[in-house]
């Protein structure tokens, strides 16, 4: 059977997280608490040289404990872009505040230019996503926030080592997260990372933190048994059924965890969120952190070989321009085609799955129900537009050359 090629199905596990993950199951004593929380915090912090790092068993439990210490409740809205997940408008309604949604630019990044339209008396931030790893026009935004006395959030879950102005995202905001979920840049299944900028808001997210309680063993057990289970039967037998079959079972049966809930394409949080980052996640995370610059690297040579192949080609416009101001990180490498069904359906054909969820519906994945997470057909046309032509194509750490030119090939046809 030829090797699976797929931009999600938690692409970047490799052997020694696998062997981790194993030891650590058989560790019950260290799943919730241990020194490696504090370990991954300060290893965080240091290597991006932020003011502070608080972590949570998730970017959606990272983004609850930013908006509680802004007091943003009931009756108050954040600005938001669409082409976004669920999981990233979800936070937002679970404090009972409302998403809205402003459209995109060319970078599938907020368009600064559409903001200030949005604003009401009632606007309280401005979150922006950094799509995929290449960083929003920070500088703009900034300063609408400033002028207008709002606070600014960066969503950098997409975007861990990507810099603007030669400084890493999550530096700007005055508070950012990050999430370590099983296809972000580095991956523990679930994880997520607070870093406050403003130093108001710090006390807050640390008061948070010790008032919430860290996930079930069930559910820490859940997500060790993801990188074992997905690696040592899923993805082997992923191209025939019983790969798949397999998967749907181990899912069905809660033996492994979803990425995103079905209660979420309604716009209702389960109740793991929000949570502590517990130990056994955290000891995963650390091992892929350790590897970020090589993982980092790695994205960015093979985002480098589509751009090659593919930029002189008229049937496709790439997304993400160079730009001096601008090192982006490359969680995918998105790409505009003419036709994005025939294009998924052949990848397919050739045991290549790039359906990641982000494409279709301008909230991802498209089973979301839009009314439910306040998003107004018609509302914003650019995101509506690239949803229906665009194929991301993968650059983690277990793509080699030779799977992006078989990718690229196949691609071209
Ligand atoms: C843009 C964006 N924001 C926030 C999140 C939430 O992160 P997590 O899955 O760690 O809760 C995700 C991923 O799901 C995301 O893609």
């Amino acid at each position: 059977m030829s090797k699976i090629i797929s931009l999600s199905l938690s692409p970047n596990t490799q052997r020694d997280d696998i062997s981790l993950a194993f030891n650590i199951i058989f560790s019950p004593l260290k799943w919730k608490e241990g020194k490696e929380i504090k370990e991954l915090e300060n290893t965080f912090k240091n290597k991006f040289s932020f003011k502070n790092a608080f972590s949570f068993n998730s970017g959606r439990s990272s983004l609850i404990a930013i908006l509680n210490s802004m007091k943003i409740s009931r009756g108050d809205e954040i600005i938001v872009q669409a082409f976004t997940c669920n999981a990233a408008v979800n936070p937002i309604i679970s404090v009972g505040a409302k998403p809205v949604f402003v459209d995109i630019n060319d970078a599938l990044n907020i368009d600064s230019k559409k903001i200030k339209e949005k604003i009401t008396a009632k606007t309280k931030a401005v979150m922006i996503q950094h799509t995929f790893g290449y960083p929003a026009q920070i500088d703009e935004i900034k300063k609408i926030c400033e002028d207008n006395n709002i606070y600014l959030i960066e969503d950098c879950a997409h975007a861990l080592g990507a810099k603007y102005k030669d400084r890493y995202c999550g530096s700007f905001g005055d508070a950012s997260f990050f999430s370590f979920g099983r296809d972000k840049v580095i991956s523990s299944v679930y994880g997520g990372m607070v870093v406050v900028n403003n130093d108001k808001l710090t006390y807050e997210v640390i008061a948070f933190k010790e008032k919430i309680e860290q996930p079930s063993s069930l559910w820490i057990l859940q997500q060790l048994l993801h990188p074992v289970l997905m690696n040592m039967f899923v993805l082997p037998l992923y191209g025939s059924i019983i790969g798949k079959a397999l998967l749907a079972g181990f899912l069905n049966l809660s033996i492994l965890s979803k990425a995103v809930t079905k209660q979420e394409n309604v716009g209702v949080l389960p109740n793991y969120f929000p949570k502590r980052m517990p130990n056994g996640l955290a000891t995963l995370a650390l091992n892929q952190i350790k590897k970020i610059d090589i993982m980092n690297g790695h994205r960015e040579e093979i985002a480098e070989l589509y751009r090659q192949s593919l930029e002189r080609n008229d049937r496709f416009k790439i997304v993400f321009k160079k730009d001096d101001n601008i090192k982006p990180v490359f969680l995918k490498f998105p790409v505009l085609v003419y036709d994005q069904k025939r294009a998924i359906e052949r990848m397919r054909e050739n045991n290549i799955y790039l359906n990641d969820g982000w494409m279709e519906s301008v909230v991802a994945p498209p089973k979301t129900s839009l009314d439910k997470v306040c998003y107004f057909v018609g509302s914003c046309p650019r995101a509506e537009k690239i949803v229906k032509a665009i194929v991301s194509l993968p650059t983690h750490v277990n793509i080699s050359r030779y799977d992006a030119e078989k990718i690229i090939k196949c691609l071209i046809g």
